[in-house]
């Protein structure tokens, strides 16, 4: 947790155009700086710079936010890290929330066990670099595999001694304590304290967690043995979860953004390999399959998953089975493979980058198809596998979240298996209704629409309702101009209300609540302002500790052209500031109609289901509301001043 001072003293110290001229040249134009965007690829310049606002925008891809905001995005850190790492650059003391005794304890224990396993990386890699053993037997190996310095400093790679207890020695001489070393698993305990080292004799390759501390280790024998397993990893531990952790995402995600797309492939040298070869946009997932934890920190970064697989398909179809998780969670799956006999590694060191990505365009196959040719093949002619085959096959195609891509796969695999699509269709409603039987009975107590509780939404997984364009702009108005009072500059009117009052009493009048409980959160923050005259709702919500508040106040404070969605009658020149009088209530009484054209949207299908069962009292009684419904709808209509289309 972060105290407000701090940030605070960081955004102060942290001025815009400083921050993002690390990083690409900006021009001046007028009051504000111009630039080419760093976020996606262009040849004119339509990334803006507001010094005086504090703010950045890019107008060609719509990224935009303050300088925290920047950090997160240039280096794909969270909004606690992005502070840090400001905080860091203009030297500024980085203050913490107290913790209680039993959180610090607990923190102490992660945070000693990642000092642990960061001198431990620097030991094996000074080892590997200075001792004569490393030099020979670990570098010598490294080299032979081709492996380029840059890349083996850049991978951190490392040796450890071929002797018991050479390690640990070490650790506990520099002071480390005995029991991180064995909670991390770099040391083995026996009976009778007798330590030894578990990485004996093999070469290193630190793992990286997304902000690139070391959390665990896996380590290669040298040659060739079958009674000994080729790699040994890290255990699990409290900080190391196996599932949850990605080889190679920490050097692969500005990468990844940039692509627009994630290679997955299975090793630890596959990814060094590509690495070095020039594609950096890779991650392997150590050997086991994908967890759905692995697969949501891909989405992160990219909704593009290209899955390369080695030549000798033998592990193909074993491994396809993970690969419906990657479809479940909505992304774009493609399978690459790799001329009989290459693994990522041998075929990247045999090509260049761009004679790998030229591999990669020609030879990429879209999943689903990919699967079906292959299931295809091996069933041949027997009926019982093909049966079993299109059983298959729908069972994927029906986890597609998208209805539009599910259909295409439809048609599609009709085609490739010639069954018609109708029943392809049937199949895969039946699959879907007893899905939805199961999670039915699962979730009786919580309806479908239930938005998830606040806090459950770390992680960017935003809650978007029906009606997110309508409070979007309440609160857009509300952070620019919510203490500004409502009259046109002309009529001096000094009684007038501020929009905020105005805004909050028209909400509560009528008990309504935002459905996007973010929303909600800035409204109930924002009361608690709301009388205060020196408040400055653009400043606090942009730099406030809740980064899913910043980030919100951010994309209404740079979102420019969200007011045209709000037709006016006239075409009107003069700025939002002036017609506040006429914005405000707009605004306001539009959400009001929408959510009013949704009950009433709701009677309608009720109403429907009642004459369905001939139940004319229960029908006569909803069209009564739905009367009523109409009637406020009228009133709200006259408010408004004008008549509403309304489109059911
Ligand atoms: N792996 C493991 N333990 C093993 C074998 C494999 O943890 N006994 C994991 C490692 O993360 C390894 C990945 O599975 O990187 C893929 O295995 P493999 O293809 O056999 O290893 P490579 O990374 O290709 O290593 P090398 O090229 O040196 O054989
Ligand atoms: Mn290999």
């Amino acid at each position: 947790m972060l105290d407000q001072s701090t940030i605070d003293k960081i955004n102060d110290a942290a001025q815009i155009q400083d921050v993002i001229s690390d990083y690409i040249t900006l021009k001046k134009r007028g009051v504000n700086l111009l630039g080419l965007c760093p976020f996606h690829g262009e040849k004119t310049p339509s990334f803006t710079v507001s010094p005086a606002k504090g703010i950045f925008k890019c107008f060609g891809c719509g990224k935009g936010g303050n300088a925290v905001h920047f950090i997160m995005e240039h280096e794909q850190i969270s909004y606690f890290e992005a502070l840090k790492f400001l905080a860091r650059k203009y030297h500024i003391e980085f203050q913490e929330r107290e913790f209680s005794a039993e959180e610090q304890a607990i923190r102490n224990d992660r945070e000693s066990m990642f000092l642990v396993n960061e001198f431990a990386q620097k030991h094996f890699s000074t080892t590997l670099h200075n001792h004569i053993d490393g030099k020979s037997i670990g570098l010598g190996y490294f080299r032979e595999r081709g492996f380029r310095d840059d890349i083996i400093q850049k991978f951190q790679l490392g040796y450890s001694l071929d002797q018991r207890d050479a390690f640990t020695q070490t650790a506990l001489k520099a002071g480390y304590n005995k029991s991180y070393l064995v909670k991390t698993g770099l040391t083995l305990e026996g009976d009778n304290n007798y330590l030894a080292d578990r990485f004996r004799g093999r070469v290193m390759f630190p793992v990286h967690t997304l902000s690139g501390k070391v959390v665990a280790f896996g380590g290669r024998i040298l040659k060739k043995d079958d009674k000994m397993a080729k790699y040994v990893n890290s255990p699990e531990s409290e900080i190391y979860h196996k599932s949850t952790e990605l080889y190679g995402i920490y050097f692969a995600k500005q990468a990844i953004v940039r692509q627009e797309r994630c290679f997955l492939v299975e090793g630890y040298t596959d990814v060094i390999s590509m690495h070095q070869s020039g594609i950096e946009n890779v991650v392997a997932s150590s050997g086991t399959s994908l967890t759905p934890g692995q697969i949501r920190m891909i989405h992160r970064f990219t909704e593009n998953v290209t899955v390369i697989y080695d030549g000798d398909a033998a592990g193909i179809k074993a491994s396809i089975r993970g690969i419906d998780l990657l479809l479940e969670e909505g992304l774009n799956i493609k399978v690459l493979l790799l001329p009989d006999g290459d693994d990522p590694d041998s075929f990247a060191r045999k090509h260049n980058a761009s004679d790998f990505i030229d591999y990669v365009e020609q030879n990429s196959a879209d999943f689903m198809r990919f699967k079906t040719n292959l299931l295809l093949k091996d069933a041949g002619n027997d009926p019982v596998k093909r049966a079993g085959l299109i059983n298959d096959i729908v069972r994927s195609i029906s986890i597609i979240p998208n209805s539009m891509i599910r259909g295409e796969y439809i048609k599609e695999c009709s085609t490739l298996l010639n069954v018609e699509e109708a029943r392809l269709y049937h199949e895969i409603n039946l699959l879907k209704s007893s899905e939805k039987e199961k999670t039915a009975t699962r979730t009786q107590n919580t309806p479908d629409d239930f938005p998830p509780h606040f806090e459950e939404m770390e992680g960017g997984s935003a809650y978007i309702s029906k009606f997110e364009n309508e409070e979007r702009n309440i609160l857009q108005l509300l952070i620019r101009y919510g203490q500004k009072h409502m009259y046109y500059a002309d009529e001096e009117q000094s009684q007038a209300v501020t929009v905020a009052i105005f805004t909050f009493e028209e909400l509560d009048r009528d008990n309504i609540l935002l459905n996007n409980p973010l929303h909600q959160l800035l409204i109930e923050e924002y009361k608690m302002h709301f009388d205060d005259e020196t408040f400055n709702s653009e400043r606090y919500f942009l730099y406030h500790p809740n980064a899913q508040l910043s980030q919100l106040a951010a994309d209404l404070v740079t979102e420019k052209y969200t007011l045209s969605k709000v037709h006016s009658k006239v075409k009107k020149v003069e700025p939002d500031s002036e017609r506040l009088l006429e914005l405000i209530p707009r605004v306001v009484y539009e959400f009001k109609n929408s959510l009013l054209l949704e009950r009433i949207r709701g009677k309608l299908i009720e109403l429907k289901s009642a004459s369905d069962a001939k139940n004319n009292l229960l029908a006569n009684e909803i069209m009564r509301e739905m009367a009523e419904l109409e009637e406020v709808k009228k009133q709200l209509s006259k408010n408004l001043g004008e008549r509403i289309i309304i489109k059911i």
